[in-house]
């Protein structure tokens, strides 16, 4: 065989099950043809390592149909640069998702998400505004306008998300409800490298030394894996914690705090979901986030 000719990924491609779809309209004709089987969403924006797949694989345990959308949204954007650099690997994202057994990859054009120039809006009160909020005004205005338009597009039964996310869970929860969106929001646990780095498609970014640099942010969530939280310790453990990730070099913290799991306030006296700790630092000229639910 002419080596030239040989393409293993079309090789792939003709013997899975993955149907690739670009529009909507292409879509929504492809599930109604599915029965009313029920219908899981993972979206993302691609770079899929281990914890997409893990929210695929939860996906395929729950409901009957599984779409997986790429799209790199550019409204939640708030660095043009940072859109820019985005890593973008379909080729090798559509081998994982086949090997995944997912049924649909669904990645439009940014032409096809807005055909026009729109203006979105949708106030969810303060816990659109605290912690990354406050370091990414807009985001997640961003991040609602896109999921609203996938969920619209999809209408899942249920829609799977990362906890390394968790504000962003928080946020979509209650755009769900604000917009009486019938689809229920299942939060999937953070997938770590063996040395506690928490998977990110920003991973990549990193150098080998910054790599290691930025284990300190999951080392800072494990000093409070424990703390007290009603109790002044707290603030002290806490406090140590912070000093940790200042005292790593090539690390700038923007945040680390202790909130309420349910509005990511400060009011820890009636943690009905629990309470978190987040963090958000930079590693060199990448942004990371992490988390780890306290109790
Ligand atoms: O978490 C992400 O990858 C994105 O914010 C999401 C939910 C796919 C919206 O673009």
């Amino acid at each position: 065989m002419n080596r030239k000719q040989f393409d293993p990924l079309k090789i792939i491609r003709t013997f899975t099950a993955l149907k690739i779809l670009k529009t909507i309209a292409a879509l929504q004709k492809y599930l109604q043809q599915q029965n009313k089987k029920t219908i899981g969403l993972v979206p993302t924006m691609g770079a899929l390592h281990q914890g997409h797949l893990s929210l695929i694989a939860l996906a395929k345990a729950q409901t009957a149909i599984v779409v997986c959308s790429i799209f790199v949204n550019p409204t939640q954007f708030t660095n043009a640069l940072d859109l820019e650099k985005y890593p973008r690997p379909i080729e090798t994202d559509i081998i994982k998702l086949e090997q995944a057994e997912c049924d649909v990859l669904f990645m439009p054009e940014t032409t096809e998400m807005y055909p026009q120039k729109e203006h979105w809006h949708l106030d969810i009160g303060e816990v659109e505004h605290r912690l990354e909020g406050k370091f990414r005004p807009g985001h997640y205005q961003g991040v609602m306008q896109i999921v609203y338009k996938l969920f619209v597009a999809v209408k899942p039964d249920l829609a799977f998300f990362g906890q390394k996310d968790f504000q962003q869970f928080r946020v979509i929860e209650k755009m769900a409800e604000l917009k009486k969106l019938p689809v229920k929001l299942v939060m999937c646990p953070i997938i770590r490298e063996a040395d506690g780095l928490a998977m990110s498609s920003r991973n990549i970014h990193l150098t080998a030394e910054e790599r290691q640099h930025a284990l300190v942010l999951s080392r800072a969530l494990n000093h409070l894996k424990n703390v007290p939280v009603k109790e002044a310790s707290a603030q002290i453990i806490l406090k140590e914690a912070v000093e940790m990730i200042k005292a790593e070099p090539g690390v700038e913290l923007e945040y680390l705090e202790i909130v309420n799991a349910d509005d990511l306030s400060e009011d820890l006296s009636h943690p009905e979901k629990g309470t978190i700790a987040l963090v958000a630092a930079k590693v060199g000229q990448t942004r990371l986030i992490d988390n780890m639910i306290l109790g």
